[in-house]
C-alpha cells in the first residue's frame, strides 16, 4: 500500500491523536500459576518471552471485549473532554469478538450510550488491527469524511487459547485499549505523518484457527479433540516478525523524510522481548527508546500497541511533541506501521 508524506501533504486535513485509554482484567495469572497446568516453569517463560503474568477475563460477565472496551473508551472521552456522541465513527479491532453477530462495534455503541448512528466497523487482522483501525481512521479523518474516529483494540484471546498447550498458552492474555483520532489543526505540530499496511497470506498457516469458520463448521468431535483452538508456528512466526517490523519502520520514517535517529519511541507490538529486542536492534533504535510492558500483559494481539502506548504516556515517557513509531505484526501474515507526533 503507497504512502507517503506526499501524499499526505495533498489532503485537506491532517489527524492526530486526541486522547487515549486502556482496560486489563483483574484477574492475574502468573507464569507460576501457569506451571500448575502445564509442564514449564517461570524460568523457562521469562527467558524465552519476557513474560511474568498476564490478564485473564472473567468468564461472568463485564470484561468481554465491549466492556473493557466501553471502559477505556470512556477514561478517554473523559481526557479529550468530548461526548460519546462526538464520535463519527467506532473501528473495533479484535479476532475475539463479544458475538459472530452483531459486530462489537455497534454492540460498544449501544454500552456508550451513543444515539447518532455512528458509523461501527469491526476489522480481523490480529495483532496489526490496532495499527490497521488507526491507518483508516487517520486516511478518513485526513479527506473529511470523518472528524473524530475512535479506534479500540479489544481481545479476549484466553478463550481461544489450548490451555493444556505449553507452547502457546504462556504466550497470551487480554486486555484493550483504545485512542481517539480527530482532526489537528493545519498550525499544530501533534500528526500523523505516514503510515503502511501489509498482508501475505503464504504464511497463512504459520497462525491459524480454521475450524469454527463457515468452511468448517465447529463440531463436537472438534472441541473433543481441542481443534478448534489457535494454533501456531512460533519459530516460523518469529523470522517474519523481526524482518517484517524493521521494513514497515523504515518505510513509515522514510516516507515522512525523517531518519531513524528522528524517532524518539518505538511502541512496538508486544509478541516476544527478543522480537523486540532484535527489532531494536536491526533499526539500532536503543532499549531505552521501545516500550515495553509484555512481562505485565503477554501478548494480547490487538491491544498491545494502545495498551503500551498509553501506560508509556501515564508514567511520563512519552509526551506531548514526542515523534512516536507504532509497529505491528500478526497472523494473516498482516502488519502495519504509523510514524506520528503526539
Ligand atoms: O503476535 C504475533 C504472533 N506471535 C509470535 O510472533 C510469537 C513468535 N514466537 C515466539 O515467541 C517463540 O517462538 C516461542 C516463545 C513461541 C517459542 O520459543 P522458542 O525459543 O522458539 O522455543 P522452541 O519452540 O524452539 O522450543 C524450545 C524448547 C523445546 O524443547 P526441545 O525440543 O528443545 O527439547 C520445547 O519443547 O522449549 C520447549 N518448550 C517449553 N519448555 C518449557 C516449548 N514451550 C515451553 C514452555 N515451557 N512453555
Amino acid at each position: 500500500m503507497e504512502s507517503s508524506k506526499n501524499i499526505f501533504s495533498a489532503l485537506p486535513y491532517q489527524s492526530k491523536i486526541l486522547s487515549t485509554g486502556m482496560y486489563v482484567p483483574k484477574k492475574i495469572v502468573t507464569n507460576n500459576d501457569l506451571s500448575k497446568i502445564v509442564e514449564t516453569n517461570d524460568a523457562w517463560i521469562k527467558e524465552r518471552t519476557g513474560i511474568s503474568e498476564r490478564r485473564i477475563c472473567s468468564t461472568e460477565g463485564g470484561e468481554f471485549p465491549t466492556d473493557m472496551a466501553k471502559y477505556a473508551t470512556e477514561a478517554a472521552l473523559k481526557e479529550a473532554n468530548l461526548a460519546a456522541n462526538d464520535l463519527d465513527m467506532i473501528i473495533f479491532a479484535s479476532v475475539t469478538p463479544d458475538y459472530k453477530l452483531p459486530n462489537s462495534s455497534t454492540v460498544l455503541q449501544t454500552k456508550l450510550g451513543i444515539t447518532n448512528k455512528c458509523a461501527c466497523l469491526d476489522i480481523a487482522v490480529a495483532c496489526s488491527g490496532f495499527v490497521y483501525g488507526m491507518t483508516l481512521a487517520n486516511s478518513l479523518i485526513q479527506t473529511g469524511v470523518m472528524k473524530k474516529v475512535l479506534v479500540v483494540g479489544s481481545e479476549m484471546l484466553s478463550r481461544e487459547v489450548d490451555w493444556s498447550d505449553r507452547s502457546i498458552c504462556i504466550l497470551f492474555g487480554d486486555g484493550c485499549g483504545v485512542a481517539i483520532i480527530g482532526r489537528a489543526e493545519p498550525d499544530e505540530q501533534s500528526r500523523i505523518l505516514s503510515t503502511t499496511l501489509g498482508g501475505d497470506g503464504s504464511g497463512k498457516e504459520f497462525f491459524d484457527q480454521p475450524i469454527g469458520g463457515a468452511v468448517f463448521p465447529i463440531k463436537a468431535e472438534h472441541i473433543e479433540s481441542g481443534q478448534h483452538f489457535m494454533r501456531m508456528k512460533g519459530g516460523e512466526m518469529f523470522k517474519v516478525a523481526t524482518r517484517t517490523l524493521a521494513q514497515n519502520a523504515k518505510k513509515v520514517i522514510t516516507d515522512a523524510g525523517l531518519n531513524l535517529k528522528d524517532v524518539d519511541w518505538l511502541v512496538p507490538h508486544q509478541a516476544n522481548i527478543r522480537i523486540i529486542e532484535t527489532t531494536g536492534q536491526i533499526l539500532g533504535i536503543p532499549p531505552e527508546k521501545v516500550i515495553v510492558n509484555i512481562q505485565k500483559y503477554g501478548n494480547t494481539s490487538a491491544a498491545t500497541v494502545p495498551m503500551a502506548f498509553h501506560e508509556a504516556i501515564l508514567e511520563g515517557k512519552i509526551k506531548r511533541g514526542d515523534t512516536v513509531l507504532f509497529d505491528a505484526f500478526g497472523a494473516g501474515l498482516t502488519s502495519g506501521a504509523v510514524l506520528f507526533i503526539y
